[in-house]
């Protein structure tokens, strides 16, 4: 495991956009796994600057977003594909049909996983999968479990992470109760992995997950026996790590 000090926020979303379009420069068809929420919104900035820069081509690109709310259709809002389009894929040149996200309003939960499951084994793997966590240790949306689950498959929500996000939905009644994510098998198997957390919020849980135990309760620590993970997070976010020593 490495990591990866920034100042704060903007030097986070820059350094962690560095090596992603490090990536797609080294392979231009290269397959990025990819994340919403707060985390990562500063390095979609950057990457849309340098695209329209002409730094980067995403052309070849293939993208595979970790997880979708279960219920939600393409064009609501709160979906994480509208999220996707809205903040990264409508403004860079990535194929329509390179772009790949839970299918949220497939009501057959089965079928909808298996159906990720083969999008990822046919696109060859995931190159490069850039991750946030949530306050209870959760990755995509594996939250916190007696075991890991390996393929893509439906979770419920914690009310920790119904309470995280209800600040993007009208009450906390309209977040979805269920949502359909790679499992932890389809994220330890992308060749790279990147972690971005800032802010003091996070410094409990990054302590935790990366200098504590590896178990299931706290999902994103089995990171730590990943071959190629890298923790990209602020001042901030390292506090409680920098105190451990
Ligand atoms: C998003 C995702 C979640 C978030 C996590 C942190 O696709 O899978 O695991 O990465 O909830 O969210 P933020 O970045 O909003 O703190």
């Amino acid at each position: 495991m490495r990591i990866i000090r920034t100042k704060d926020y903007k030097d986070l979303s820059r350094k962690t956009a560095n090596i992603l379009s490090a990536q797609v420069i080294i392979k231009p068809g290269c397959v990025l796994g990819l994340a919403t929420g707060s985390s990562p919104l500063g390095t979609y900035e950057q990457l849309v600057e340098w695209y329209n820069k002409g730094d980067i081509d995403f052309s070849q690109v293939t993208s595979i977003n970790l997880d979708e709310y279960r219920g939600l259709t393409h064009d609501h809002e709160q979906s994480y594909w509208y999220f996707m389009q809205k903040h990264f894929f409508s403004r860079i040149n990535i194929r329509p049909d390179h772009v790949h996200v839970p299918d949220g309003a497939n009501p057959n939960a089965e079928e909808a996983c298996r159906e990720y499951d083969r999008i990822i084994e046919e696109a060859g793997g995931i190159d490069c999968q850039l991750l946030g966590i949530g306050l209870d240790g959760h990755i995509g949306f594996n939250e916190p479990a007696d075991a890991f689950q390996m393929g893509t498959h439906c979770v419920r929500l914690t009310q920790s992470t119904i309470e995280a996000n209800k600040r993007f939905f009208s009450s906390a009644d309209e977040v979805p109760r269920e949502a359909y994510t790679m499992g932890i098998r389809n994220i330890m198997q992308a060749r790279k992995v990147l972690l971005i957390a800032s802010g003091e919020g996070k410094a409990a849980i990054l302590k935790q997950a990366f200098f504590g135990p590896v178990t299931p309760r706290v999902p994103a620590s089995i990171l730590q026996i990943h071959q190629d993970f890298t923790l990209i997070a602020d001042e901030a976010a390292l506090s409680e790590i920098d105190a451990m020593k």
